[in-house]
């Protein structure tokens, strides 16, 4: 034990990490954010996936602070209710893939993971299926570190050490259709949900193959199973349209999201429910939902989420991630050599190298902070670019010149 670490026990680091390894942002505007010692960075990540309308958002900022002045929080269980959250689910609702949805709040994607993992299987069990409790998700994949999105979630370094997992959740190898109906054939009756994210963003950036979403809707409809997006990522606009599924063309019976609803700038996640979900759960009027967090609704983090994405339609950012995202795209095809940068992969707004074994993810990342540009290395041979939708064409220019400086430096 050293009393020289920093209290702060930081998320996905190691622990015994010296203080002086973190790098400290004191300041954001736009794309960039500032350290302490004065630096400036080009936030190619959008923080961690969820930035869309920039840092330094005064009218987010006031949007919070009016609400947090007069009700900063109360609490939405039964028999409670307040605006913003009426408002926020109502405007979630509009944009939303399906028609006549509901929205249930939560404070974050693993919480809203576990939420549809959770209503995937109490609607069975409504429904009279008691056995129906199976859910199919891949890998690689990320859906969060809760248990049950732990479990779906396919990355097994994630899994190491934190003992046993959700039973009943499978995990199928991506864009493998067959592996899907191998267990459909067995146990067809017994699958509750698929559960798969449109792109898989921090499972490593992969689009999924042509046909493969619409694969697993009719096999859902074949089997009475859910289809979950997992949009924490994609929705929001990160793929030119509010959700993935629109950009995909698929009407899932769920979706999941967080980060970009807010743009970050309060701690807010949620589910929303399609019309054939909603019918189950509101078929018994005595039946309970007995799943729910403190802050579930929570009217400070739902203003904020109103006026974010109040900004998004003004400033037209959802459009913008085309043509902000096809500029980063074409720009990153050139750095391909097929020595060190093999190909470039991702889809609208989202992007990543695949490396080869000559160039380390985490030594480019690296050099790109020496550089002031920050992405993020997923193992040795990924590195992603989700830069906030409000990135100009210079900057996006920025991010590709240092990304190739970089390459050559390292
Ligand atoms: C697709 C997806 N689902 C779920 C999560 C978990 O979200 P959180 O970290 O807010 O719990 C993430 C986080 O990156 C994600 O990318």
């Amino acid at each position: 034990m050293s009393v020289d670490l920093s209290p702060f026990l930081h998320p996905f680091a190691r622990p015994a990490a010296p203080p002086e390894s973190f790098i400290r942002f004191v300041r954001g505007e736009g794309a960039y954010v500032w350290d302490d010692t004065g630096k400036r960075y080009l936030d190619a990540m959008a923080s961690l996936w969820y930035c869309a309308a920039g840092h330094g958002r005064a009218e987010i900022a006031d949007a919070i602070r009016a609400q947090a002045s007069t009700l900063a929080a109360y609490q939405c269980f039964d028999r409670f209710t307040n605006t913003p959250a009426e408002e926020l689910a109502a405007k979630v609702a509009s944009i939303a893939p399906m028609q006549n949805a509901r929205v249930f709040f939560t404070s974050g994607g693993s919480e809203s993971v576990d939420t549809a993992m959770k209503i995937a299987r109490v609607t069975s069990h409504i429904a009279g299926k008691q056995g129906k409790t199976l859910i199919i998700s891949r890998e690689p994949s990320y859906h969060g570190v809760a248990y049950g999105s732990l479990t779906a979630t396919g990355l097994s370094p994630n899994h190491e050490g934190f003992g046993p997992l959700l039973p009943d959740v499978v995990r199928v190898p991506k864009d493998d259709l067959a592996a899907i109906d191998a267990i459909l054939e067995r146990e067809g009756d017994r699958v509750a949900a698929i559960l798969t994210e449109p792109i898989i963003g921090a499972g490593g950036v992969y689009p999924p193959n042509d046909g493969y979403l619409r694969g697993l809707r009719e096999r859902c409809d074949r089997v009475g199973a859910w289809l979950i997006f997992d949009e924490v990522i994609c929705g929001y606009g990160r793929l030119g349209t509010w959700f993935g599924a629109q950009h995909f063309g698929i009407e899932p019976d769920m979706v999941t999201f967080a980060k970009a609803i807010t743009s970050g700038y309060q701690p807010l996640g949620g589910v929303i429910v399609g019309p054939k979900v909603r019918e189950v759960l509101e078929s018994q009027s005595s039946f309970i939902l007995r799943h729910g967090y403190t802050y579930s609704g929570h009217p400070t983090a739902c203003a904020a989420g109103l006026a974010n994405l109040a900004i998004m339609e003004r400033e037209g950012l959802v459009e913008r991630a085309k043509t902000m995202g096809a500029r980063l795209e074409k720009g990153l095809k050139t750095l391909v050599d097929g020595d060190r940068v093999a190909h470039v992969r991702g889809g609208v707004a989202v992007w990543a190298l695949g490396l080869t074994p000559a160039l380390d993810g985490m030594k480019l990342r690296d050099a790109l902070l020496t550089e002031g540009i920050i992405v993020r290395p997923i193992g040795p041979g990924t590195v992603a670019y989700c830069p906030p939708l409000v990135t100009t064409d210079d900057e996006v220019d920025e991010i590709v010149a240092a990304t190739k400086r970089a390459i050559a430096k390292v």
